[in-house]
């Protein structure tokens, strides 16, 4: 019988039960085994397994999170001992022992590099793209996002009447890494005043103006969803000083001192939100109050669409077990799939467009961005 792996890596989302379930029922029923690793590449790394019968796969689509556990451990660079080390080979070794037919890797941008970098080592690789975030490239959407979505659109209906109520500024730290995914559909969704995302960096003299603004027009409250990535135009400004002085890096050392002020810069950065507080409270007059949504949004059921999503993905990616297609993305498109070549993924991030019509909808409705 031919014995297929997977994995889930990088930050778990909702859905990826449902996937695990989708492509291990059908890859059953093709007379295939399935073996789930724990705790993604690491699973692998130091063979730690989970048989995935048809049993284990039933009762798992309603759940959140993940049965096979998920970290963000690369192959490449495994914490042992304090140490990063390179276990590339014991995966390779691990994945012949076990005679696998081929590994499916479910996850987000990481898990597509550390998954090229497999591809590269040998081995036979399927993925399906799952992050809250969005933010994987050549796939319409990833599993996760519309559940994360209406979590944090939930939440932003939720803080309309307290923010009447006390005719506050609400700012609410959305999820989504470097992406505005998130925080802009959240806010389209939960009427939200001002959106602020990192693909339009932001000036505070401008949000200040669209605050006083709905103060003139009588609106005593404004909802303010801010992407945990974004950065106001100065921010931006260093930031890519600091990701060119990365790239113009003359060794080894110069890069790696680069990667850890631009690792400080973002950790700053994360608690900019309370800063960005008390200056609009002083420009606009009005209380000012903080909500961050945080690990919330990745947690509970997946939604129906989540469910579905990842229905699709999973059996089409048995499907391409069965055909031999490896090297493959199983990404969403349209009401169908398309399978698109790894290498095109890896390190490719899908940001939000600037003419994208959830941008273009906001701003005739009259949502600001601080631009
Ligand atoms: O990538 C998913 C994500 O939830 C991001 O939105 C967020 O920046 C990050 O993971 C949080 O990671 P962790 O779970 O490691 O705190």
């Amino acid at each position: 019988m031919k014995c297929v792996g997977i994995l889930t890596a990088g930050g778990d989302s909702p859905g990826l039960n449902a996937a695990i379930r989708a492509v291990g029922k059908t890859l059953v029923r093709g007379g295939y085994r399935l073996i789930g690793f724990r705790d993604g590449f690491e699973g692998l790394a130091f063979d730690r397994t989970m048989p995935l019968e048809e049993a284990t796969c039933s009762g798992i689509l309603t759940v959140g999170g993940t049965i096979l556990r998920t970290s963000r451990n690369k192959p490449n660079k495994m914490p042992v001992g304090g140490e990063c080390i390179d276990m590339t080979g014991a995966i390779v070794e691990n994945y012949r022992k076990h005679q696998l037919e081929c590994l499916i890797c479910i996850g987000g941008g990481g898990t597509h590099k550390s998954a090229l970098l497999l591809q590269k080592a040998g081995l036979n690789i399927l993925t399906m793209p799952k992050t809250i975030d969005n933010d994987v490239a050549h796939t319409d959407t990833t599993i996760g996002f519309d559940t994360a979505l209406s979590v944090a659109t939930g939440a932003l209906d939720s803080l309309h009447s307290t923010a009447s109520s006390h005719k506050r500024i609400m700012l609410v730290q959305i999820m989504g890494h470097n992406t505005g995914w998130l925080a802009l559909g959240s806010g389209l969704a939960g009427g939200a005043d001002v959106i602020l995302i990192p693909e339009i960096p932001y000036r505070l003299d401008k949000v200040a103006q669209a605050l006083l603004q709905r103060s003139r027009e009588g609106k005593l409250f404004s909802i303010m969803p801010i992407a945990e990535g974004a950065l106001s135009r100065e921010d931006t400004a260093r930031l890519a000083a600091l990701q060119e002085k990365k790239e113009q890096a003359k060794n080894k050392a110069e890069k790696e001192a680069a990667k850890r002020e631009i690792a400080a810069f973002h950790s700053a950065c994360s608690t900019r939100i309370f800063e960005l507080a008390s200056q609009l409270e002083e420009r606009s007059g009005r209380q000012t109050r903080v909500t961050i949504l945080g690990h919330l949004q990745r947690g509970g059921s997946p939604s129906a669409s989540d469910r579905l999503l990842a229905t699709r993905l999973g059996s089409e990616c048995a499907k391409a077990v069965f055909r031999q297609k490896y090297g493959f993305m199983i990404s969403a498109s349209g009401e169908g799939t398309a399978l698109v070549p790894i290498a095109e993924v890896a390190g490719v991030r899908k940001t939000v467009p600037l003419d994208h019509p959830w941008i273009e909808s906001a701003r005739k409705l009259g949502v600001a961005f601080g631009d």
